[in-house]
């Protein structure tokens, strides 16, 4: 299997606040569901309520929940650990959702990342991305359609950019537009 973790985070590796991102950018959520569609989400249970209900489960993935409550989540299969969920998910391309708590617990492993910085300060943030790795060590590699991580304008006005990362000497990721 493929696991990957997907985020976008603000300056200081802010991904949230108060249970919800801080910013809107339309060209990143299409990005978002370009990458993830088709394939296994596995997300902790506060980015689950998170989205609104229309948005859930994100339609044409299969969705797993990580939960210590034994609660159960319309259209998502449940795992009691991140190491459960890994197991479930089985062969192909699976990706790490989100929030803080589980990409923290993920990082060890993981194969890639697909961050997307957004150029904006996010006061009162209380959820962090972990660090990304050192991609000038021999293990990992730049890679996707834009290694020089050139930044884009969004319509919303904010400015953003992609950067990703694979572990090396694992396989490509196939059936993935940007990798
Ligand atoms: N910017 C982004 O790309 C992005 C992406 C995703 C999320 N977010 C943001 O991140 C924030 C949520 O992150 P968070 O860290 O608070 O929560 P989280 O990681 O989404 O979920 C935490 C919950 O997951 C469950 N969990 C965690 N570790 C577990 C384990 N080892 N075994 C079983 N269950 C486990 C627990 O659920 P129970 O309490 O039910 O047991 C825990 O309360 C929100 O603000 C959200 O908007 C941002």
């Amino acid at each position: 299997m493929t696991l990957a973790a997907i985020w976008a985070q603000g300056h200081g590796r802010a991904i949230g606040r108060a249970g919800s991102m801080a910013w809107h950018v339309p060209e990143d959520l299409h990005h978002f569901k370009r990458l993830t569609m088709g394939h296994t989400v596995i997300m902790g249970r506060a980015t689950y309520d998170s989205f609104g209900e229309k948005y859930r489960p994100l339609e044409g993935r299969r969705n797993i929940v990580v939960t210590r409550s034994g609660r159960t989540f319309p259209g998502c299969e449940t795992a009691a650990s991140l190491e459960e969920a890994r197991d479930m998910a089985g062969d192909g391309l699976s990706w790490i959702i989100g929030g803080a708590q589980i990409y923290e617990q993920a990082a060890p492993m993981l194969d890639g990342y697909v961050v997307t910085d957004i150029d904006v300060d996010v006061p009162g943030a209380d959820a962090f991305a972990p660090p990304l790795p050192d991609w000038s060590s021999p293990d990992w590699e730049i890679v996707g359609a834009d290694p020089d991580r050139g930044w884009h304008t969004s319509s919303t006005g904010l400015r953003y950019r992609f950067t990703a990362l694979k572990r090396r000497g694992t396989e490509p990721w196939s059936g993935n537009p940007l990798l």
